[in-house]
């Protein structure tokens, strides 16, 4: 199976960059497409219903995770249900298998990497934001879990590994992701892992169990010099 996958769309009210044509030669190129979250730029219902036209475009299965940016203006309930009625399958914590390959879908969400891992101490402000990143680890591991298929796809806004992001400020690595994702990740086998949310970085990355990680924001420039990435899997 040939997957597309793309983050960081970042679709705005005044529609500048229209998807529509890279959405058909998209379907041309893969079997299904994959896109990793952001993909309005204040998560208005507005930008998810332009997106939604763009869509149209698309003939293969259309499956994501919607991103930081698409909670921006608390609709990102109707962002999804927007785009769920364009025949996106918008994942969040669930799994489906399309041919005989499984993908999973959870946001994820921020907290650092390895030993500098931010710990759930102190300021029960800090043990709340600590506790949104073990809860999507965990909703991350339920849904692996459901999936039977022998090649399996996950899907995820936020890094889960530094590899990918690197050539982002040191700064802001904690607000890029989590080491919580790969560790729970790597309890299982999967064929491959895309993220967006660091729009500067690597394309390609490794869990520390292995796992091929790719970084797929619009951004990053990836081995066809096209804004989506194509994964053989
Ligand atoms: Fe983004
Ligand atoms: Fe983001």
């Amino acid at each position: 199976m040939r997957v597309a996958a793309m983050g960081d769309l970042h679709v705005r009210e005044d529609n500048e960059s229209s998807y529509r044509d890279l959405f058909g030669e998209i379907s041309r190129e893969a079997d299904v497409l994959v896109l990793a979250g952001d993909l309005t730029d204040l998560g208005k219902p507005k930008e998810a219903e332009l997106l939604a036209q763009d869509l149209k475009a698309c003939s293969i299965p259309v499956i994501g995770v919607l991103g930081n940016h698409d909670y921006e203006c608390g609709a990102h309930e109707e962002v999804a249900h927007i785009l769920r009625d364009a025949g996106m399958r918008v994942l969040d914590g669930q799994s489906c298998e399309i041919d005989g390959v499984g993908f999973v879908g959870v946001k994820g969400f921020a907290g650092g990497f390895g030993r500098r891992m931010l710990g759930s101490f102190g300021e029960p402000a800090i043990k709340q934001f600590v506790g949104e990143a073990m809860n999507e680890t965990l909703r991350l591991e339920n849904a692996m879990r459901q999936v039977k298929a022998k090649r399996s796809v996950v899907i995820l806004h936020y890094a889960p590994v530094t590899d990918t992001i690197e050539s982002e400020p040191l700064e802001i690595y904690p607000f890029l992701g989590s080491s919580r994702l790969a560790e729970t990740i790597d309890r299982f086998q999967v064929s491959a892992i895309v993220h967006g949310h660091a729009h500067r970085g690597r394309y390609e990355g490794r869990t520390p169990g292995g796992q091929p990680v790719y970084n797929v924001a619009r951004h990053i420039e990836k081995p066809g010099g096209k804004p989506y990435g194509i994964l053989e899997i």
